[in-house]
């Protein structure tokens, strides 16, 4: 039985919409949220968090303020999505080595083993969509004995495959470079085709299932990524009925809070990103003090070895480079311990925040996959690997009824 994708992203559009005030504004570019006037016991408890205890909370293991806990179940319940069937794929080991590496090679893996039942549905050739070099496209065409087309922006990626030693399949595959975003692309997709997109960006996941449903594929697979990359300056809307019935709208601030979560960092890089963000706080609050423009005063990234810098160096250099609006008085001394408060108050508070992120992730790809329900496809979302192999690992499968 096929899950009603209409009726969940309905389900999980209405949950994020009634706690929007959770994650609506983010903390650091706000410093006091409006949510905080509403629970300002709740809020004056984040604050008061100490290292361990902010630790504590970001590895879910802190018993919450009473406020709270009902507000992180609610976003855990949203969080739960299924694991999508694998069929492990054999026959192709010669392949899986030669120019795949690492992480991608196991997304690639990952990705042919989940498609691997559903691509019976349809005997064309096999599309692979945003394929920069094509290592999907390709090892899907030879699994499956199919040809193969590959569409791609990027010319330079555009390029043949290296057997190195290896004869490959005698399967045509054609890499051909094109703008998926172009009108008529539809034309290019052969008829009983299956489209496959691994990580393809914001609205080019849109652009698959729109193109899919108007050509005559059979077969639809892909894990959208980037939900930013809207390649438009029109607003983000849902595509489904079901999705626009919620009324959320998405900024460019809820588009990336869904995608943030970037893997686990070794130690040494969390330590360095902690004192980027605290030199980043800090000249943030010289240049709101300076300028009494309460909103956030960013910079483009500086030299990596300015992270070592004392911090009143690293302003001064700041103030050279970027004729940085700074008060006429102040302390090193004290704006680090100010900053270094502060970051600690904004993760806090962002920890809220964060519990929203697979929510507002699984909104967007469940979004896709109600829409090709509504046009009348079967159609499967949930995940695809581990998240150690991605964390965009979430994947609409469908084929026509
Ligand atoms: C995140 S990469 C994914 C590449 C590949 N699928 C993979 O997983 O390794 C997104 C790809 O989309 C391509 N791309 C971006 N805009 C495009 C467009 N309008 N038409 C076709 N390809 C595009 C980029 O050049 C890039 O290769």
């Amino acid at each position: 039985m096929d899950v009603d994708h209409v009726s969940e992203v309905g389900q999980v559009g209405r949950v994020l919409w009634n706690h929007r005030m959770w994650w609506q504004q983010a903390p650091f570019v706000h410093h006091r949220l409006d949510w905080e006037a509403l629970e300002p016991e709740a809020a004056a408890w984040l604050r008061g968090l100490d290292d361990d205890q902010l630790q504590a909370l970001d590895e879910g293991a802190l018993p919450l303020h009473p406020v709270l806990a009902p507000v992180r179940a609610a976003a855990e319940a949203m969080s739960r999505v299924p694991v999508l069937e694998r069929h492990p794929v054999d026959g192709l080991s010669p392949f899986w080595h030669r120019g795949v590496k690492g992480r991608k090679l196991g997304q690639v893996q990952a990705f042919l083993a989940t498609v691997d039942g559903v691509l019976a549905h349809g005997d064309g050739p096999v599309v692979e969509w945003c394929s920069g070099v094509g290592h999907l496209g390709r090892l899907a065409a030879w699994t499956h004995e199919r040809p193969g087309l590959l569409l791609e922006k990027d010319p330079a990626l555009c390029r043949p495959y290296v057997g190195r030693g290896v004869e490959v399949p005698a399967i045509p595959v054609e890499h051909r470079c094109v703008d998926v975003l172009e009108d008529d692309v539809h034309h290019m997709v052969p008829e009983a085709g299956a489209i496959l997109g691994l990580h393809a960006c914001g609205r080019l996941s849109d652009r698959l299932a729109e193109v899919g449903h108007r050509s005559g594929a059979r077969v639809l697979a892909f894990s959208p990524c980037c939900s930013h990359r809207r390649f438009s300056s029109a607003p983000w809307q849902a595509m489904s009925e079901a999705g626009r019935a919620t009324g959320l709208q998405l900024d460019d601030m809820a588009l990336r809070l869904s995608v943030l979560d970037v893997g686990p960092s070794p130690g040494r890089r969390v330590e360095r990103r902690r004192i980027q963000r605290i030199h980043r706080v800090a000249a943030d609050l010289l240049a709101r003090e300076a300028t009494g423009v309460d909103a956030y005063h960013g910079f483009a990234s500086v030299p990596r070895p300015w992270s070592d810098l004392p911090m009143g160096e690293f302003i001064e250099r700041i103030r050279a480079r970027h004729d940085w609006p700074v008060p006429d008085d102040w302390d090193p001394d004290e704006l680090l311990r100010r900053a270094t408060t502060l970051d600690r108050q904004m993760r806090a508070l962002g920890v809220v925040r964060g519990w929203f992120r697979r929510p507002l992730e699984r909104f967007l790809v469940q979004d896709r996959a109600a829409w090709l329900q509504e046009q009348g496809w079967q159609v499967r979302m949930g995940t695809f690997c581990e998240r150690s192999l991605t964390p965009r690992n979430l994947m609409v499968v469908a084929h026509r009824a």
